[in-house]
């Protein structure tokens, strides 16, 4: 602690003190509004009409995401139009900002990165996590009121209440608030992200942890097939690697179902039309179907798409915006079928043991892997850490040409 030597050194010492006392605190804080946050992520009761809560979609048993390729909501006869992405490390997916990229010409440009939704069009979890409450193919509530009267009735309203008061506990928006905070501090907490896939061992140094064809497949995930470029292998805003820049790009995906535009459906950029944020690839191979559409059903498939996209267009057939598709980085990577499956068996290497465990053991939540450090010790690293996302920067400036007309898309 050399800064308590700095300057007046009682003044901050004594301004120090109280903020050890906070940090016990915060811990006991976090960890009660986590407990009211698990509830809140089982409850059914919620839904308009009753029988939907975020596990119907976010299965445990796939990493929480959905095994089907777009989700059903409360409503009966409801479809949602995306994937539903696991929320295995999503909190710790950096908010949406920008980020300069040096070109090889020497030039800046600026681009999206991180963010919430697979269009990025929520700045932040906080932001999230109260959108499903409310979309009508999801939980279909029809007002923080009507949210906040449902909480005050459920059987851990105690745990949820603990630390308002009366008077805050009768504010629908407090109530509301409060839920949303336990919900962002339940998907902080260490099950969600126990880094004790065989590649962390690997790349801890442990040799053994991959078998031979694996070390192949991770050889072109890093050479030929580009995909340690987006997929970073290093870490960057973690100490341990999320397998993604969450940056955006458009790779073509099959079309499904009416367009979506993506990032640009809210950005209103046309160079942006048709992009998604790119995924960490954590548990992937429990996480199928795939892509932001749930367009290709496996793996291997992702994979020889990546491989031979532009080789065999009547494979894929039409994607919704040709116009913006990355066709320098992928679609013809020219890999033998060997390399692809190869490639395809790296995926393996990318799954915790603790999601296996709670599948061979049937349990509802996988355990903490061991040493995992709790929320507080890592509340520097969690982007929301300090609670309260700054104003938007206005769009990178490269992207030049916005489009002036509405949004494409007003719902998700
Ligand atoms: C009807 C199905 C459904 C329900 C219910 C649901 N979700 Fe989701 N969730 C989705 C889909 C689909 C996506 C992906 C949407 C997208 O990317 O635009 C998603 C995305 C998310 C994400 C973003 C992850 C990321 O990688 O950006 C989080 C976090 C999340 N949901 C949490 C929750 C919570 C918490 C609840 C309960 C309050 C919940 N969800 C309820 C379907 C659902
Ligand atoms: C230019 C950046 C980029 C490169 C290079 C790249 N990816 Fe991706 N990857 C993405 C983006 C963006 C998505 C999401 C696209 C979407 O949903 O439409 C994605 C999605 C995926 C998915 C689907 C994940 C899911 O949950 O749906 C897999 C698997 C995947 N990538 C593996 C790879 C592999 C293997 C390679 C190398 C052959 C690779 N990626 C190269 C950007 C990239």
């Amino acid at each position: 602690m050399s800064w308590i030597s700095k300057g007046s050194g009682l003044l901050l010492v004594a301004a120090a003190l109280p903020l050890v006392v906070r940090g016990d605190d915060g811990s006991k804080q976090q960890a009660m509004l986590a407990a009211a946050g698990r509830e809140v992520f089982l409850d059914t009761g919620l839904s308009n009409p009753p029988g939907q809560g975020c596990a119907s979609c976010h299965a445990p048993e796939a990493a929480f995401a959905d095994p089907r390729p777009v989700s059903l909501g409360a409503i009966p006869g409801s479809v949602g139009r995306r994937n539903a992405t696991s929320l295995m490390y999503a909190a710790l997916i950096p908010n949406m900002d920008q980020e300069d990229m040096l070109q090889e010409d020497g030039t800046q440009e600026w681009v999206w990165q991180g963010g919430l939704f697979q269009d990025g069009s929520a700045r932040t979890l906080h932001e999230q996590v109260q959108r499903p409450f409310f979309d009508h193919a999801e939980v279909n509530v029809g007002s923080e009121t009507e949210l906040a009267g449902k909480l005050r009735k459920a059987n851990y309203a105690d745990k949820l209440k603990a630390g308002l008061s009366d008077e805050e506990w009768a504010d629908d928006a407090k109530v509301a608030q409060r839920t949303y905070r336990a919900l962002v501090e339940f998907l902080k907490e260490p099950m969600f992200r126990p880094f004790d896939a065989r590649i962390d061992d690997f790349l801890a140094g442990d040799e053994k942890a991959l078998t031979d064809q694996e070390k192949r497949g991770l050889d072109l995930f890093k050479s030929k097939g580009k995909c340690a470029d987006c997929h970073f292998l290093h870490a960057t805003s973690w100490p341990q690697p999320l397998l993604s820049d969450f940056g955006y790009d458009n790779l073509g995906a099959p079309s499904r179902g009416d367009k979506d535009p993506g990032l640009g459906g809210h950005t209103l950029a046309d160079g942006e039309i048709g992009q998604f944020r790119a995924p960490g690839l954590r548990n992937v191979a429990l996480t199928a179907p795939y892509l932001h559409n749930g367009s290709l059903a496996t793996l291997r498939e992702v994979i020889e798409f990546y491989n031979r996209r532009d080789k065999e267009p009547e494979r894929w057939g039409a994607t919704d915006y040709p116009e913006t598709v990355n066709r320098t980085d992928l679609g013809d990577l020219g890999m033998t079928d060997q390399e692809v499956t190869d490639l395809t068996a790296l995926m393996e290497a990318f799954t915790d043991r603790t999601l296996l465990q709670m599948r061979e053991r049937g349990e509802r939540f996988p355990a903490v892997a061991p040493g995992t450090p709790d929320s507080w010790k890592m509340r520097s690293y969690f982007p929301d850490w300090n609670h309260a996302a700054p104003p938007l920067p206005p769009h990178p400036p490269y992207r030049g040409h916005i489009l002036k007309n509405q949004p494409l898309s007003t719902s998700r």
